[in-house]
């Protein structure tokens, strides 16, 4: 199959491409469209062949359940049971925009949308582009990140012909992606909201909204510690750069400290070596190759924003090892931990006791 990438302008040249992409959504093909978030990869979400061919195309477990893309109230009503006062509140609060809520489905929804289950994940993404190729399918889309299974999502649509390539249809190609981190996703059936997975949105301004608000424990833990998370998809291995990326915590200097003897060590073990640093850090690896700045400390919207991009670019240049810098303490420092320590396969050091512990299998 050939995988077509055609420019979104935002225009009304666009008419004819989004014809064209609405059409093959209504036949049960696939087309990646960008979002305000990530890349999506587009399919025809009440039709359970569609989901089937999504699943294919990335690699990806039929039990993770899709997200339906919408873009108004009443497409919600048809494809929900109850639309519960917590989610009235979230949605006049973020909708459209880059967060997502669980509902109980309704039977329109296949459950080979939903892996199953009996609730239904539901967005409305605020992207022109987005927008209005779901209005030109005329029918919900389901979509999950638009990269393989396991690999960084996209927030290019480079990226995604460098994933989808052969796989799907066609690529609307609507510039980079302006967040660069996946949506908020809340649980709206539970008495509380919970959070499944962070997101731009962070919890502090939904604590704006509610007396309470909980996050799902397998957010912050390891693996190891046991807790099966509600969204299906936090569980698995994601985001994995080819190279082994090594998390170090601990205060700045120490963690810069480490970081530059780790990386030389490493280097000087033949291995291609690189840095994930701030701008404010970066100059303290001045004669290091590969180090590669995420963005300012006092602009974590950049720092996410970049995240995608530069765990694909240490796969360009081909690392094997990687020592980066942590990211907590800005708004959106819960959801790029998230992400890092997924990335780093839950590798994680603490610089402070580095000392002693030089030969840490951990660390390599
Ligand atoms: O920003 C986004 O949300 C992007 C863009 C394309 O909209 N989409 C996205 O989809 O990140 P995906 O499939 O990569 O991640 C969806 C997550 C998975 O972790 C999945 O398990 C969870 O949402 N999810 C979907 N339906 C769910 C449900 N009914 N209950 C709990 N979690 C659900
Ligand atoms: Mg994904």
């Amino acid at each position: 199959m050939q995988t077509d990438v055609i420019r979104l302008t935002g225009m009304e040249q666009d008419a004819p491409v989004l014809e064209r992409a609405g059409r093959i959504i209504r036949a049960g093909g696939l087309v990646a469209f960008p979002t305000e978030t990530v890349y999506g990869l587009g399919g025809n979400g009440l039709d359970p062949a569609a989901a089937g061919r999504i699943y294919a195309a990335k690699g990806r477990p039929s039990d993770n359940p899709l997200i339906l893309h919408i873009t108004e109230r009443e497409d919600l009503l048809p494809l929900t049971e109850e639309i519960p006062p917590a989610a009235e509140i979230l949605m006049q609060a973020f909708w459209p925009g880059p967060m997502t809520l669980i509902f109980r489905k309704s039977a329109l929804v296949p459950k080979e949308t939903t892996g199953g289950l009996d609730t239904v994940a539901i967005r409305m993404p605020s992207h022109p582009g987005a927008r209005a190729f779901i209005r030109a399918a005329g029918v919900p889309i389901a979509a999950p990140s638009a990269n393989l299974s396991g690999r960084p999502s996209t927030t290019a649509a480079d990226r995604v012909k460098e994933d989808m390539d052969g796989r799907i249809e066609l690529i609307l190609d609507g510039g980079p992606s302006d967040i660069g981190l996946e949506s908020t996703i809340i649980d709206v059936t539970t008495e509380t909201p919970t959070v499944l997975r962070p997101g731009f949105i962070g919890k502090k301004r939904l604590e704006q909204l509610f007396r309470k608000v909980d996050v799902d424990p397998a957010v912050y833990a390891r693996p190891e510690e046991g807790f099966v998370p509600k969204a299906p998809g936090m569980k698995y291995r994601h985001y994995a750069p080819k190279a082994s990326v090594t998390l170090v915590e601990g205060r700045p200097e120490a963690a810069t400290a480490y970081i530059k003897q780790a990386a030389a060590e490493a280097a000087a073990a033949g291995r291609r070596t690189g840095i994930l640093c701030s701008r404010e850090t970066a100059p303290l690896y001045a004669g290091q190759e590969h180090v590669i700045v995420l963005g300012s400390r006092e602009e974590d919207e950049t720092v996410a924003h970049n995240l995608f991009q530069v765990l694909r670019e240490l796969d360009d240049a081909g690392l094997e090892a990687v020592f980066s810098e942590t990211f907590h303490d800005g708004p959106l420092g819960d959801a790029i931990m998230n992400r890092l320590r997924k990335a780093a396969g839950y590798q994680i050091v603490q610089a402070e006791e580095a000392e002693g512990e030089k030969n840490d299998s951990n660390r390599m």
